[in-house]
């Protein structure tokens, strides 16, 4: 009885749009609004976009297809996923949920939490007159290295807990009352409110120079092979593959479902969504250096630093309502940062109640508590070191591993041929197998393989970031390590209910 009841009572999305704008509320996040425009001016402006949509074409919407199409097969996270193909590959699942949940969620959500700090700082243009020194030495107060803690910074801890209660208070609410409930007010908010941004900026004096320089293409550029691995890093992040979120979200979807498509309308709305977000970026920058008669490499500073230095400088300069232009901007940050947030929350909580059948709101309570403890490391004076090498580290290794294993069990072990027919059956677009069978099983990992190389080979010339050895091993390397060590424990766990009993047919 308890069997039926589990398999048959999976929660359903409530609405197709529904899925799809909690599937773009995931994809679109911090990433977009601050580091896409950034990557895109540090590597040849315009002729980015090329690597960028090459990323996306042969990577990004096949892998899109991959998680959505697995997650609607075998109807569960990603550890129930796997499992149902082989209890050998469970681990791959866990470790992609685990290191999401304890890295990636963790610091990604203390960003969040300097959002809602710069949110309430904008009503009186609280940075000052040097939005430098205001970030770093007096909201931050950064410390000289990443073993020197310091304190935990109290503004920032009081903005972590509000967005942990947010994080928890939308995924304890369930997939239709929460996830999709939340998703449907946030993402129509976060266009509406982008596009005032976006033609706000563009009426500047200055932001046609701000825009030749975002766009302006150098080609020279593309035999860099950095401009690459940028491209197809930020490809991996800005569609959240590789971390177990969309599989999870697809096991919510009903039986008839158009997976080709909807993979195709949520890549392409989020990297449009890039695109168009970073006009309003390089028209106020454009702004900012026409009004001080400065150089555009004086104003741009790196991906942090764009979106919380550079930005407000810019935004006291703006002639009218700077304050409601802050609001908005910092809004907008957070909208982009909850609704990705709690996408990888969901990814692991779907897991948890898929193997343990704990509740699903004893489930969220513990790891929100767990989840704001852990992010404490990054709101000390070291954060921004911590976060720095973290990220580096999951992003870089985590992500692209876990993608080159997602397409070596899925072509190689349970083969593209049975998850293509599965997909094939219920969907409208027909996905060609010249296409889909050559990039998830050759073109994605030979290019993911070259590109973890190359990473590997540029980390071992010189420690990232300068920072010292012992740093990049014991905060870097060893995050992964750990969360990997967990995942197999887990895996070895016996399941309550097999994971294959689960699984559609076609
Ligand atoms: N996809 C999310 C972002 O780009 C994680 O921020």
């Amino acid at each position: 009885m308890e069997k039926d009841n589990f398999i048959h009572h999976r929660p359903l999305w409530k609405t197709h749009i529904g899925f799809l704008f909690a599937a773009i509320g995931s994809a679109i996040g911090l990433g977009n609004i601050w580091r896409f425009p950034y990557l895109c001016y540090k590597n040849g402006g315009g002729a980015f976009l090329i690597p960028y949509f090459i990323a996306l074409f042969i990577i990004g919407i096949p892998l899109m297809i991959l998680e959505i199409g697995l997650g609607h097969k075998m109807r569960g996270s990603a550890p129930a996923s796997f499992a149902s193909i082989s209890k050998k590959w469970e681990w791959l699942g866990w470790w992609q949920v685990i290191f999401v949940m304890f890295g990636i969620v963790l610091y990604y959500s203390v960003i969040i939490a300097w959002c809602v700090s710069f949110f309430f700082l904008s009503f009186r243009l609280g940075w000052g007159h040097d939005p430098n020194m205001f970030f770093f030495k007096e909201f931050l107060m950064v410390s000289n290295g990443p073993f020197s803690l310091g304190d935990l910074r109290t503004p920032i801890i009081f903005s972590l807990l509000l967005v942990w209660f947010l994080n928890w208070w939308i995924v304890f609410s369930g997939v239709q009352k929460g996830l999709e409930r939340a998703n449907k007010i946030f993402m129509p908010l976060l266009f509406f409110i982008t596009a005032i941004i976006v033609f706000w900026s563009l009426g500047l004096p200055g932001a046609r120079e701000g825009l030749f320089v975002y766009l302006k293409p150098d080609f020279s550029r593309l035999r860099d092979i950095e401009v690459w691995r940028d491209a197809f890093g930020q490809i991996f992040f800005t569609l959240s593959l590789g971390f177990g979120i969309m599989i999870a979200y697809a096991s919510y979807l009903p039986r008839k479902s158009q997976i080709v498509k909807d993979s195709f309308i949520i890549s392409i709305t989020n990297c449009v969504f890039s695109i168009f977000a970073g006009l309003g970026v390089f028209s106020v920058l454009g702004y900012m250096a026409h009004a001080n008669s400065q150089g555009f490499s004086e104003v741009v500073s790196q991906s942090i630093g764009l979106a919380f230095v550079a930005y407000p400088k810019a935004i006291s300069m703006l002639p009218y309502f700077p304050q409601l232009f802050g609001l908005l901007f910092f809004g907008t940050l957070v909208i982009a940062g909850i609704s990705s947030a709690i996408s990888i929350l969901e990814a692991f909580t779907a897991a948890i109640i898929d193997k343990f059948h704990y509740s699903r709101k004893s489930v969220i309570s513990v790891l929100s508590i767990l989840g704001f403890l852990g992010g404490l490391v990054f709101a000390t004076q070291a954060g921004l070191y911590w976060l720095d090498i973290v990220d580096h580290f999951l992003t870089q290794y985590g992500l692209v591993l876990a993608a080159i294993f997602e397409c070596i069990i899925l072509g190689y072990i349970y083969k593209t041929k049975v998850l293509r027919q599965h997909i094939n059956h219920y969907s409208a677009w027909n996905l060609k197998k010249w296409w889909w069978d050559a990039s998830i099983k050759i073109i994605t990992p030979l290019v993911l393989i070259v590109l973890l190389i190359s990473s590997l080979v540029k980390e071992l010339s010189a420690p990232y970031g300068d920072y010292p050895w012992l740093a990049i091993v014991l905060i870097g390397r060893d995050w992964l390590i750990y969360t990997l060590f967990f995942a197999v424990i887990i895996a070895m766990y016996p399941w309550k209910i097999e994971p294959g009993e689960r699984t559609l047919s076609s």
